[in-house]
């Protein structure tokens, strides 16, 4: 709660983090979802409950004008899209609106010196705060420096994720990681270092969790090559191409790794390495003592048998869109200026403040 009423919710886009998103927002007594934004035309003027799949109307439909969204005065918008848009940040956070997003910007790192700038002067000038997080990047780092924090004399923090994700091989959210491109293709690695620098951001969190404050980063990256024709859905992949990736975004002081973000993307069993793949998450901490954490993430459900890929795939999205909406009591407290889970305090569900 601002005061003495309910935190004004603005949801931007409508897609599978937003879906999530506004149940989320919905299920929070201290949010109110007052307003959404439409990036596609279509949809403008829909019920969000239409767009987001939700069994009862809300009355809150979406919307092409930011002017019109701005006059909701909301506390905070949830910005969810594809990729996010620097224009738009600078126009809410400018207008003093606070912005949660899992839209590849945790820090900022990846921008352009100048675009960084505007962002922060927006920030600034609208007393606002920009938090990016998601499940990982995001959750899986405070989860890891949290971990850390029971240890002495740490050596080094791995954050991994693996996953076999050929059930939801036509995702947007891969399209740049070059599936299917042949052995050896040259440059290769490099478009999959800039498809996932979005994961260079997650890993300057953890190394400001972890107290450094300006790390040096390096990214390598391996493949694995599919030893059969893949028929998968929206992305079928020919024999002897690219079918798996693993990838290390590593923290380096003076050369030395100190902390690492492992995520290793499979699409099925047929390839040519030996790769193991866990389905979840799972941060070692190496120091005194050696710590392991597994994440494992179940469906809410007693019977497995009933779970749809589409429940799955929305588990994921559930994980992701949650921690940004659970941080915007914090956000909204927080000072100007992008902030990341190094700067504030430990968000959680508000159990109560539930529905
Ligand atoms: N860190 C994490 O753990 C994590 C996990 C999952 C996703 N993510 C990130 O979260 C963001 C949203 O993911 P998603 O799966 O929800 O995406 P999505 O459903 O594919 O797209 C989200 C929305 O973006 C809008 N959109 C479509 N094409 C666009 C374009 N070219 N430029 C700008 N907007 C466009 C659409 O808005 P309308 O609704 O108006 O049509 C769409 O619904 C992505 O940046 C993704 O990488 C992060």
């Amino acid at each position: 709660m601002t005061e003495d009423r309910p935190m004004r919710v603005v949801q931007w886009t409508t897609g599978n983090i937003a879906r999530q998103a506004v149940r989320a927002v919905l299920g929070r007594a201290d949010l109110e979802l007052v307003g959404a934004y439409a990036h596609s035309a279509d949809k403008e003027g829909r019920d969000v409950a239409d767009l987001c799949g939700l069994d009862a109307a809300t009355g809150i439909t979406a919307t092409g004008d930011v002017d019109a969204l701005l006059a909701l005065e909301p506390d905070c918008v949830v910005y969810a899209p594809l990729h996010p848009d620097v224009g738009e940040l600078v126009r809410l956070l400018g207008a003093g609106v606070n912005v949660v997003t899992t839209s590849e910007l945790l820090t900022g790192r990846c921008l352009d010196v100048g675009e960084r700038e505007r962002i922060e002067d927006a920030c600034a000038t609208g007393g606002a705060t920009l938090f990016g997080t998601g499940m990982n990047p995001g959750w899986a780092q405070l989860l890891a420096g949290v971990a850390a924090g029971i240890g002495q004399r740490v050596r080094h923090v791995t954050v991994s994720e693996s996953v076999d994700v050929s059930l939801f091989a036509g995702d947007a959210n891969f399209d740049a990681f070059g599936w299917g491109r042949p052995a050896g293709d040259p440059g290769h690695a490099a478009d999959v270092e800039a498809a996932t620098r979005t994961f260079s951001e997650g890993a300057e969190v953890l190394a400001r969790i972890l107290g450094i404050d300006d790390p040096e980063l390096r990214c390598t990256v391996a493949f694995a090559h599919a030893t059969a024709d893949l028929d998968l859905p929206g992305r079928p992949i020919a024999a002897g191409t690219v079918a798996g990736i693993d990838l290390r975004w590593e923290v380096l002081i003076d050369g030395r790794a100190v902390a690492e973000l492992h995520s290793r993307f499979v699409m099925g069993k047929d390839l040519d390495t030996g790769w193991t793949v866990d389905h979840g998450y799972r941060i070692d901490v190496d120091g005194d003592p050696r710590i392991t954490l597994r994440v494992e993430i179940w469906p809410d459900l007693d019977d497995l048998s009933a779970l749809t890929v589409e429940e799955m795939h929305a588990i994921g999205m559930r994980i992701s869109a949650t921690p940004a909406v659970n941080a915007i009591p914090a956000v909204c407290r927080a000072a100007p200026g992008i902030r990341s889970y190094a700067d504030l305090p430990v968000p959680s569900a508000n159990l109560g403040a539930g529905r």
